[in-house]
């Protein structure tokens, strides 16, 4: 699968964003190391906490389902309609920490996109350097 690819594929799983409280709508593509995709979307709630992000509803279908191991996930995110976003859409520090769990922070990938032209990609080391996992539990 190629990285716009997996960007086409969040998109789509944006368009089942739950977000009539803060109108981000969020879309994530979790792609396993057998080529697998887990789509994932935000999904709000009118008690605010119980919010889940579009990348932990990707990990937590994927694991949910047996699926460890994970190469790459992209992320689309912001107020607009449609497949363009404003503006790159970072993963929030909760769900670097639930990559931390399941990921190589030297391998994985995190390809931030606001359409399937504009994108980057970071491993998670970068976006969570020093990061606590479970090698640190051994
Ligand atoms: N959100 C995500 O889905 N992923 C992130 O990493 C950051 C924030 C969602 C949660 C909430 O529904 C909305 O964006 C605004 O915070």
């Amino acid at each position: 699968m190629t990285e716009k690819e997996l960007i086409e594929q969040a998109f789509r799983a944006r368009d089942f964003s739950y977000a009539p409280y803060s109108g981000f709508r969020v879309g994530a593509a979790l792609e396993t190391s057998n080529g697998i995709v887990y789509g994932g979307c935000n999904i709000e709630n009118a008690g605010y906490t119980p919010t889940n992000c579009a990348e932990r509803t990707a990990f937590f279908k994927a694991v949910s389902e047996g699926c460890h191991d994970f190469c790459r996930i992209a992320i689309v995110g912001g107020k607009e309609e449609g497949d363009v976003v404003a503006d790159y859409a970072a993963p929030c520090g909760v769900c670097r920490q639930v990559m931390m769990e399941f990921c190589n922070p030297k391998e994985f990938q995190i390809i931030m996109a606001k359409s399937i032209e504009e994108y980057q990609v970071f491993t998670l080391e970068e976006l969570l350097p020093i990061g606590f996992g479970p090698g640190n539990l051994q």
